[in-house]
């Protein structure tokens, strides 16, 4: 039964490793060169240091799949909204690891004064639009040609999902 827990930076190397397969390869991401150990740490560290979370799945001792949000905006007062990602090692996709990394940083932004989570995709990612929406996330908004990859242009489609109906505080 796969497990989920917060990471380390043993982790790192496989957490570069999945980003690069998931990410660089395909325009699930729009990272051009593959990133390098020492990048993913800077990253690691940025969140980490901010108490955003870096979470990873495990499978075995196996790291299969990682998630972690962000600062959707750099100005304070965009503070209650997030930016997302997940991503899951090949082989082991479809078998609801997404679903449980997802759910688990929304547990972890709830009581944190986050309000709203926003994935960013490739408009042609549409396993990734799939899940989102199965996972209660609804398209707000779509650049056309917001991205250049691998000499064509790419549309950003914007999926939010409120987690907290409370007041202001
Ligand atoms: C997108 C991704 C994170 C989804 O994770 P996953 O482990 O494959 O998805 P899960 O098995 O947890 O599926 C969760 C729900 O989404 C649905 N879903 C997932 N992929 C789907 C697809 N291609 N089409 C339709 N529904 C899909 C599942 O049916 C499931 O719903 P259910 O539980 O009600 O049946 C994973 O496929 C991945 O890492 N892809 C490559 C990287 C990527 O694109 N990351 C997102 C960048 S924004």
């Amino acid at each position: 039964m796969p497990t989920i827990r917060p990471a380390r930076l043993h982790d790192l190397s496989a957490i570069t490793e999945i980003y690069n397969e998931a990410g660089v390869g395909t325009t699930a991401s729009w990272a051009l060169e593959p990133v390098t150990l020492e990048d993913r740490r800077a990253w690691f560290m940025s969140l980490t240091r901010k108490d955003y979370p870096v979470l990873v799945l495990v499978d075995a001792d196996s790291i299969v799949g990682f998630a972690s949000y962000g600062p959707f905006r750099p100005l304070a007062g965009w503070a209650p909204t997030v930016e997302h990602s997940v991503y899951i090692r090949e082989g082991y996709r479809s078998a609801g690891g997404g679903r449980m990394l997802l759910n688990a940083l929304i547990d972890y932004a709830r009581g944190r004064g986050v309000r709203t989570m926003v994935g960013v995709i490739d408009g042609a990612n549409d396993h990734s639009v799939a899940f989102h929406e199965r996972m209660g996330f609804t398209q707000v908004g779509r650049i056309e040609e917001a991205g250049l990859k691998f000499g064509q242009w790419h549309d950003a489609v914007f999926m939010a999902r409120k987690i907290d109906d409370g007041p202001p505080s």
